[in-house]
């Protein structure tokens, strides 16, 4: 299959390019390569690709999105939609990656969401990716919206992809214990969003390890995967709180996520966060 990636520099994107490669034809678009939010540009390359299936992992991340709208816009709503409506003309299938910040994450210990909940962004980044998905969904029939959350894997710079590093290294980190959400390990999302696309049911699905923690029990558990003491783990883990990180936008306080959809298909739960982060600080 010929796979069209954009973002391709990017967490996801750069995943999936490498993994994906090796059974598809696969063209990694780079944000240098193509500029989703250049409408003419996304029309002309994806004519002359010609990919069965168009795959979005560009984004406008969180904070960012808060500093500008105007961009955000551009890149979380309008990009995404140039696409959709590029993959509608040429007869191509579309995967566009949203987020857990589509919901407001209130109250605390609430049921994971499902897309039966109501969306309720509570800053610039999250009602951008739900403006994305409508238009996604509007320009495109053969569109699968996957919300994730928390991902995390080689080749970022990231609280989550770094936290095992710096406990092997016996470096201090400080890791926020009052936000909760799904965690997701990079490998995990393609492998589940590839089965996905297998299955042609096109729809919403929310595609996380199953179970929810905070990044505070995150760093707790990558410090016993490597076999850290609890005297080590609690010398090096000093607990911090989202209230006192300032940040440029808020971030919704719990917002773990269930997939209605693929319990609908038979596709049992993803592997449990902790087997999948072991598997990560082990890699
Ligand atoms: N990582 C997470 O925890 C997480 C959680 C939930 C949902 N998601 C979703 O998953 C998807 C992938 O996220 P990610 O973590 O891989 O993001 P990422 O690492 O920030 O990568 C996003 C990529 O998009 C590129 N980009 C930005 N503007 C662009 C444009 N106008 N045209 C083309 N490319 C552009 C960026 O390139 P430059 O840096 O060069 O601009 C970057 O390489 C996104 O839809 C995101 O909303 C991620």
């Amino acid at each position: 299959m010929k796979i069209l990636i954009t973002g391709a520099a990017g967490l996801v994107g750069g995943h999936l390019a490498r993994r994906l490669a090796n059974a598809h034809e696969v063209l990694a678009l780079k944000h240098s390569d193509l500029d989703i939010t250049d409408r003419e540009a996304v029309r002309r390359g994806v004519i002359d690709a010609m990919p069965a299936l168009i795959m979005n992992c560009a984004a406008l991340q969180v904070d960012d999105s808060e500093q500008d709208l105007v961009k955000a816009q551009a890149v979380n709503v309008d990009g995404p939609c140039f696409l959709a409506e590029a993959a509608s003309e040429v007869g191509a299938e579309i995967v566009h990656f949203s987020t857990q910040y589509v919901f407001a994450g209130e109250p605390l210990e609430r049921a994971p969401y499902t897309v039966n909940d109501e969306p309720y962004p509570v800053n610039v980044y999250g009602r951008t990716k739900v403006a994305g998905e409508a238009a996604v969904r509007g320009a495109c029939a053969h569109s699968y919206i996957v919300r994730t959350s928390w991902v995390y894997g080689s080749g970022k710079k990231s609280f989550l992809c770094d936290v095992h590093h710096d406990l092997r290294a016996g470096k201090k980190v400080r890791a926020i214990d009052d936000i909760w959400s799904s965690t997701t390990y990079v490998e995990d999302l393609i492998d589940r969003v590839m089965t996905i696309r297998s299955t042609g049911q096109y729809g919403t699905y929310h595609v996380v390890n199953d179970g929810i923690c905070s990044y505070y029990e995150f760093a707790l558990e990558a410090g016993r995967f490597l076999g850290l003491t609890r005297q080590q783990i609690d010398s090096l883990i000093e607990i911090t709180h989202e209230r006192d990180m300032n940040r440029i936008a808020v971030r919704p306080r719990y917002t773990p996520l269930r997939c209605l959809l693929s319990e609908q298909v038979g596709l049992p739960p993803m592997r449990d966060w902790r087997v999948a982060l072991a598997e990560y600080v082990r890699a």
